[in-house]
């Protein structure tokens, strides 16, 4: 476990993100319609209610975003309330919601040293480029992925790069009556 080891207070990193069917997280334009759900289409599959949906967010002790994510989260609405959001920049900016620190420098010491001491639950949500970084750096234990059911042809693409091979561990699969697919992956194990 990368963030974890010699803790006595045990840290995971989920990265979560939603891709569309052909692998892209973001239309060239930024718009998300997308990313809405179509209705009920799968019947087999489950739903969840916006009671269990705030009992699970309720579980997360922080979020990490890349900039851009975080201006995209602030143009649409904040969606994180006021649980903790920590910002990777290289930028200054001007203040921002209480709950939202920023930082720039290395990403194994934001894990390390800044976030594993006091907080167990991370999620890391985006963009494209820190995911990636995180991946590179062995910084993710878990991976869910939530696939859309739409093409998009083009857009931002999820984990372009230069990742290298590596198996990771399916944990789970939920599929949703509205079509959505969630897939749960733990890091491999050294
Ligand atoms: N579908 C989904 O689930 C999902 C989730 C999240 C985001 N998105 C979409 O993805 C897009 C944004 O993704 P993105 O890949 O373009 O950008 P991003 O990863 O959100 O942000 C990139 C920025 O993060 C900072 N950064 C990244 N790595 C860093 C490092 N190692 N050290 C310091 N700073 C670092 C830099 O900020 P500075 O330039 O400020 O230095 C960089 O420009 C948006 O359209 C968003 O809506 C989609």
């Amino acid at each position: 476990m990368s963030s974890s080891e010699g803790n006595a207070k045990k840290t995971s990193v989920t990265l979560h993100v939603v891709s569309s069917l052909d692998g892209f997280i973001a239309k060239k334009d930024n718009s998300v319609s997308w990313l809405d759900s179509p209705g009920g289409v799968y019947e087999a599959g489950v739903s969840i209610s916006e009671e269990e949906i705030a009992t699970f967010v309720k579980t997360i002790d922080c979020y990490v975003l890349g900039s851009r994510t975080y201006e995209h989260a602030v143009e649409l609405g904040w969606p994180y309330g006021d649980t903790p959001v920590v910002v990777v920049t290289g930028r200054e900016w001007p203040s921002a919601k209480k709950s939202v620190e920023f930082y720039s420098g290395d990403l194994k010491t934001l894990v390390d040293v800044k976030l594993a001491p006091r907080y167990r639950n991370i999620w890391l949500v985006g963009g494209a480029m820190l995911c990636q970084r995180f991946l590179e750096l062995g910084l993710v234990d878990e991976i869910r992925l939530t696939i859309a059911p739409v093409l998009l042809g083009e857009g931002l693409r999820l984990f372009g790069g230069s990742l290298t091979e590596e198996r990771w561990n399916l944990k789970n699969v939920v599929a949703y009556k509205n079509g959505f697919v969630e897939l749960s992956y733990s890091a491999p194990t050294a």
